[in-house]
């Protein structure tokens, strides 16, 4: 797979800035303009594919060589007859102008507003940068979350590297202790927007549903956090204090989203933008009255589950964005993923910490695998454990370009694929897998034998071994079953029809090729 893996970093590459007709360092989400009845137009920049792209791209250069995905260097070093040096140069400068783009894009005022007022929230852009004026599910939250997420990273470089042009570079455009909100700290500018505006309701990342969402909680907290380390290496400590303040707020909600009954996560809480915000903005910073504000959030959501809004469809909310939530949160490279501390569940204080190894997680993940049962024709009678193409949601109707039957997507596909394969590290490194009544059923299909709730299997033991290699050859079927669906140079667009497996909605996907590429990297035994 590392061949391949190879082609899709240069698929990502082809689809970012003039090359394909965009501005300097925005990413294209795909070339598909109309130019069939079959494409929609999907010729613009989206902040949440953006954000996941450049994340993807690290693995290739930024991460520490050694758990660097040489392979893919070399593909690319091949392709600009570069020696190893010049590669990390195209990726700083590539990386570089992305940044650049986001400062801008950052004060184009826009129908969710401006710099200062949730603009960042924007979900998309035209691909020369001015803003898009059409109805369009806004705001959407997870865009600043995400962004952050994938500038952070550099900034720790950086700041290892530490000359002072690297210091200035981060004052000037990523983060600067001495301004709030300011143009051009990119950084600093979307952890303010998302510090402050992450309890308002906002459309989810398919740009459907207005509420509350999982997937935009769990990456607006991991940005805080992330954000909160950043801003203490920087020495603002009163930052990194606010930052964490919300982080708590946001794991005190997260409880809201488990079934207890249904013994999976649901993706989402319908809502308005009608929530306290005033109230919200006004006290962000006093404490006590926060956790009024927290109260009130959660009450809120209480309410808000209890009705199921009457603008919200009947859904299972089994949905997609559950595998992804688990792929942002945990790294993909086998070098940093997370050991639980704690009986791979809830931490000491019982929280929530969607481990790939948790069981609530697993039993989501396998809930969500079977809630497409015999509902495409392409994945035939064929049991789920040798892979199946996977939707987004099984009740999704959007087929690419308008309304009628969805199909799968190489996204959701590949998403699956990585939480096993991520499930399959942490269990090797924390040396014991404890079966529960959630994950009993989830084990027996993949072991192809009855299993227990109860059983603790521990490293050398014959099942745990079995497990781990289990884990794996799952995660290989699914990507074997995507690679069915490619198109002649290993292309992919967003879904493959559920019918007859050619491909539909938009072409070359700059996501799908990003999906793909962490999976393979998440992959424990190239
Ligand atoms: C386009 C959006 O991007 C997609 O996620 C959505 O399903 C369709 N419009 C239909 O609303
Ligand atoms: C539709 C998807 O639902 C959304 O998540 C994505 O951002 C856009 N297409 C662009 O790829």
């Amino acid at each position: 797979m590392v061949a391949e893996r190879d082609l899709a970093v240069n698929k990502i590459l082809s689809n970012i800035g003039p090359i394909v007709g965009a501005k300097d360092g925005l990413v294209v989400a795909s070339p598909s303009h109309r130019e069939r009845d079959d494409l929609p137009d999907y010729y613009f920049t989206w902040t949440r594919d953006s954000a996941l792209v450049f994340s993807a791209l690290h693995q290739v250069w930024l991460l520490p060589t050694s758990s660097r995905s040489h392979a893919s260097s070399s593909a690319i070093l091949k392709a600009n007859n570069a020696g190893p040096d010049k590669t990390f140069i195209l990726f700083e400068n590539l990386f570089r102008s992305y940044i650049a783009s986001q400062a801008t894009l950052q004060t184009i005022a826009n129908p969710s507003g401006d710099l200062r007022t949730g603009g960042l929230s924007e979900p998309k852009f035209y691909v020369n940068g001015s803003a898009f004026l059409g109805d369009w599910g806004r705001p959407q939250r997870d865009g600043p979350a995400l962004r952050a997420l994938a500038i952070i990273p550099y900034a720790h470089y950086l700041l290892d590297r530490g000359y002072p042009p690297d210091e200035q570079y981060i004052r000037d455009n990523i983060y600067d202790p001495n301004k709030i909100v300011s143009p051009g700290k990119v950084v600093k500018n979307d952890l303010e927007e998302v510090a402050q505006f992450w309890a308002e309701a906002s459309f989810d990342l398919w740009e459907e549903l207005d509420g509350y969402h999982l997937f935009t909680y769990l990456v607006s907290k991991k940005a805080l956090e992330e954000g909160a380390k950043l801003a203490t290496r920087l020495n603002d400590s009163g930052a990194a204090e606010y930052y964490l303040e919300q982080v708590e707020a946001i794991q005190g909600i997260l409880e809201q989203f488990w079934d207890g009954d249904r013994y999976y996560y649901i993706s989402g809480i319908p809502g308005q933008h009608r929530l306290a915000s005033d109230v919200f903005k006004a006290s962000h910073n006093q404490v006590e009255k926060r956790k009024n504000i927290d109260l009130e959030l959660e009450l809120e959501l209480e309410l808000a589950k209890s009705k199921r809004g009457d603008d919200w469809p009947d859904r299972e909310l089994l949905d997609c964005s559950l595998p992804l939530s688990i792929v942002h949160l945990n790294p993909s490279s086998a070098s940093e993923v997370y050991v639980s501390r704690k009986g791979q569940s809830l931490d000491e204080n019982g929280d929530h910490l969607f481990h790939p190894t948790d069981p609530r997680v697993l039993s989501t993940m396998y809930r969500y695998v079977l809630s497409f049962r015999g509902l495409y024709d392409i994945n035939g009678d064929k049991n789920w454990t040798n892979g199946w193409m996977l939707g987004r949601y099984q009740e999704d109707l959007y087929d690419g370009v308008g309304k009628s039957k969805a199909n799968p997507w190489f996204i959701c596909t590949h998403s699956i694929a990585q939480v096993f394969y991520l499930a399959q590290t942490s269990f090797e490194a924390t040396g014991f897998i404890q079966i529960s009544n959630l994950t009993a059923p989830f084990w027996s299909d993949i072991l192809h034998e009855r299993i227990t709730p109860g059983d603790r299997w521990t490293q050398g033991n014959h099942r745990f071994k079995k497990a781990i290699r289990a884990l794996g050859d799952v995660g290989d079927e699914f990507l074997e079953t995507s690679r069915v669906y490619w198109d002649g140079e290993g292309a992919m667009s967003e879904q493959v029809d559920r019918n007859n497996g050619h491909q539909r909605g938009a072409r070359d996907l700059t996501w799908s090729y990003a999906s793909f590429m962490t999976a393979v990297n998440a992959r424990g035994n190239l």
